[in-house]
């Protein structure tokens, strides 16, 4: 098998790789290749594996499941799975009413979009059409999603094809603008908000990831951002619209992060670890105020139009359903927490690598930041390649890392055990030190 053949891959100067390890199972926490190699991974199959690899109750859920039912769509008819799983995500989801289903994080963003604009239409707010958002947010690769959260390494190409969004700054730790202390920076990005929203009647809706921005450079939020932007939207009348993708069910330490940040979103949306990353599936949730809104007569045309073929997909909602439902069995939260102090008391040792500007983490997120100079925090380059470098390193240690340019994530599948954890920030030490030589 050749694996440059045909594939194209996501996020990737084809030219710079020869092959691809091709990866053809999976066992717990490990993937292995075709030659029998095994790497530990590191991102979670991109931030999504919650069990790990070949998880015996959820192949079970998979294989009952398509022995029953493995597709009917939800227009016109709908699904025992779907019906289940979305009166399961209201039940846990405090203040939302209803559950729009599609099948990645993107196109829940696009919906989420969507219904927010609508929504004011609905109820006859014409002006309310501007969409704020938060500076080095990112919620998808689609052109509604790209618009949303702009990074401009990413999507520059585009920009003429995305929708005009206000932007307001995100309290970035690690880089202060000079003259503020970090309560004042907070401070400013949240009167920036408040002013936005008083002196323009026209804002339709605010978008932020829930808890931390993860593809914008691993970005925590501090204590009671997230609540302060949620009590500004209710004071202004704007929808407060939250992206859980990446940091619902369990990634920052909590199973609801929203709740855990004390907001309330009027639209939120899931994706990645819903079916604890075995199948695609996301969902965009809404409160009962936006939904009734979309209620009217056939020909008042104020219904959602918006659906995907794969749109509450059985197989995935009951592979989401045995997923959520081990979280309580396996006690997986408090396991989270311990894991979460395992990664922290590793941040000094971290920290005192040459090429380490930054450590940022939570719960079973990390992110890395390697710099050029540690006192100017210089970013190494794109140049470099640096995310090429770190892969090929990680792999001698037996890892699968992808960084994000200049940011080495740890982002393990959520129940890895201690050895394991070790063992990846075992292996991440050693490669940042090896790579040191080589930039
Ligand atoms: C916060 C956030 N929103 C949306 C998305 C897009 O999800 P998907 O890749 O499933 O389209 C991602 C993906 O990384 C994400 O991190």
């Amino acid at each position: 098998m050749n694996s440059k053949k045909y594939v194209w891959h996501p996020y990737t100067q084809m030219r710079e790789w020869k092959e691809f390890d091709i990866i053809t199972k999976g066992d717990g926490m490990w993937l292995i290749d075709a030659k029998g190699n095994r790497l530990l991974d590191g991102v979670a199959s991109m931030w999504c594996n919650v069990w790990g690899h070949s998880k015996k109750e959820l192949v079970n859920a998979m294989i009952r499941q398509a022995k029953k039912l493995q597709h009917s769509s939800l227009f016109n008819l709908t699904n025992d799975q779907a019906e289940s799983l979305a009166e399961k995500l209201v039940k846990i989801s405090p203040g939302m009413n209803k559950v729009f289903y599609s099948d990645n994080g993107s196109t829940a963003m696009e919906v989420a979009v969507k219904m927010a604009l609508q929504y004011w239409q609905n109820i006859g707010v014409k002006n309310k059409t501007k969409i704020v958002s938060l500076q080095n947010g990112y919620h998808g690769d689609t052109v509604g999603s790209m618009s949303l959260g702009y990074v401009p390494l990413f999507f520059s190409r585009f920009k003429k094809l995305l929708f005009p969004v206000i932007r307001t700054p995100t309290p970035e730790k690690y880089r202060i603008p000079k003259g503020f202390t970090f309560k004042e920076y907070q401070d400013f990005c949240i009167n920036k908000i408040e002013n936005i929203f008083s002196k323009n009647n026209d804002i339709a809706a605010f978008f932020m990831e829930s808890g931390a921005q993860v593809a914008g450079g691993v970005v925590i939020y501090p204590q009671n951002f997230q609540k302060k932007i949620s009590q500004l939207c209710k004071k202004y009348n704007v929808l407060f619209v939250l992206d859980e993708v990446a940091t619902g069910f369990g990634r920052l330490g909590s199973f609801i992060e929203y709740q855990a940040q004390n907001s309330r979103p009027d639209i939120v949306t899931y994706g990645k670890m819903l079916t604890g990353g075995y199948l695609p599936l996301a969902v965009t949730l809404t409160n009962k105020r936006v939904y009734e809104s979309f209620l009217g007569n056939y020909s008042e045309m104020r219904h959602f139009f918006h659906g995907h073929t794969f749109t509450g997909n059985p197989l995935a909602c009951a592979t989401a359903l045995t997923n959520l439902g081990m979280y309580k069995k396996n006690k997986l939260i408090s396991k989270i927490q311990t894991s979460a102090k395992q990664f922290e008391s590793r941040i000094s040792e971290i920290n005192e690598l040459n090429l380490v500007g930054d450590v940022r983490h939570k719960g079973m997120l990390m992110g890395i930041e390697l710099v050029s100079d540690k006192k100017k925090k210089i970013a190494v380059k794109s140049d470099k390649s640096i995310y090429k470098k770190i892969f090929v390193e990680a792999k001698k240690h037996k890892l699968y890392l992808r960084t994000l340019d200049n940011i080495v994530m740890l982002v393990p599948p959520l129940a890895i055990s201690k050895n394991e954890l070790d063992f990846l920030l075992d292996g991440t030490i050693d490669t940042i030190k090896k790579v040191t030589k080589v930039i």
